[in-house]
């Protein structure tokens, strides 16, 4: 049985990886991409989604999201994934557009039509968080919330907790999102920085096939800062692989909260050992990642192909 999936998305380089490749899931049918505001403002995002849906010919309705926070101006991150979001990567245009309806209203729709829907978000929380404050009866529709967020306090090794992006770009979204009432999953940052693509690796798939190249020249300049560069980090593809194959995590029951550090939000996860609607992924199968990811690369084959 498939699961069905709503993709929330700022792309940006690694939430490209993590689309193309769960394209090719066999396991989970995508029935709506909303973009975001976040990597890059939301006409680039929305392009974006609307290119690699082109590009693979995949007829999934993408829907544009909100132009920035619910509450606080959007700072994009140009130097992380340049200034078109896929490094060196560049297209023309796109032929198709985006669905009439904004993003949390086509996420509405999807979940009217199909309760036990899963949303995946892989950029800030915004869309999602507007959806909750304008139909919260929805948190009772969807299966789970998954979102790639945040830190695993003890594994960056910060002096304080780290304001990973996607929250501390809009942690008041974050904070709706958790006391919704809705199942929550959350995906740290650490394991993108630990199953990254080194330089070697990247030199073999760019012989792979085109969508290998593809990869290979967003990886070009792609600048996260927090692996050497030259390396790619693989933070969106960690989220995607949960939903592809969720027995390659360890996770643990938590109580989430935002915390501000000089006026920065911040997820801190607070493990517990009793039962609640949230949880934390807290290991990782890297093995696992890494041949779920050659193995989905090897099949995503572009129309021409
Ligand atoms: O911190 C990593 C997250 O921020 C990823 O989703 C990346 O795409 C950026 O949005
Ligand atoms: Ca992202």
């Amino acid at each position: 049985m498939r699961k069905n999936l709503i993709i929330d998305t700022d792309p940006g380089i690694d939430d490209a990886v993590a689309l193309i490749t769960s394209f090719f899931a066999p396991n989970i049918d995508i029935k709506l991409i909303c973009s975001t505001a976040g990597n890059l403002g939301i006409d680039v995002t929305t392009r974006n989604a609307l290119h690699l849906c082109e590009l693979y010919e995949k007829n999934i309705p993408v829907a544009k999201g909100l132009p920035g926070p619910l509450n606080r101006p959007l700072e994009e991150a140009f130097g992380v994934h340049g200034a078109m979001g896929f490094g060196d990567y560049v297209y023309d245009g796109v032929k198709t557009k985006e669905i009439d309806l904004p993003a949390y209203e086509a996420m509405h729709k999807v979940l009217e039509i199909y309760p036990d829907t899963t949303i995946l978000v892989l950029g800030p929380l915004t869309n999602v968080a507007k959806l909750l404050l304008e139909y919260p009866e929805d948190s009772k529709k969807i299966k789970e919330i998954i979102f790639m967020g945040g830190t695993k306090d003890d594994v960056l090794h910060q002096d304080k907790p780290y304001p990973e992006f996607n929250i501390s770009r809009d942690p008041e979204a974050c904070e709706i999102v958790l006391n919704s009432g809705a199942d929550v999953l959350i995906i740290p940052m650490d394991f993108g920085h630990y199953a990254y693509i080194d330089e070697e690796e990247i030199k073999r798939i760019r012989h792979i096939n085109a969508t290998g190249k593809l990869f290979a020249i967003m990886y070009q300049n792609y600048k996260d800062g927090h692996v050497t560069d030259g390396n790619a980090a693989t933070h969106d593809s960690c989220a995607t692989a949960y939903i592809i194959e969720p027995t390659l995590f360890k996770l643990e029951y938590c109580k989430p909260c935002i915390k501000y550090y000089d006026g920065k939000g911040v997820l801190v996860s607070n493990i517990t050992k009793r039962k609640t609607r949230w949880r934390l992924a807290v290991d990782m199968d890297y093995d696992g990642f890494k041949n779920l990811y050659y193995g989905l690369m090897n099949v995503a084959k572009t129309p021409n192909e």
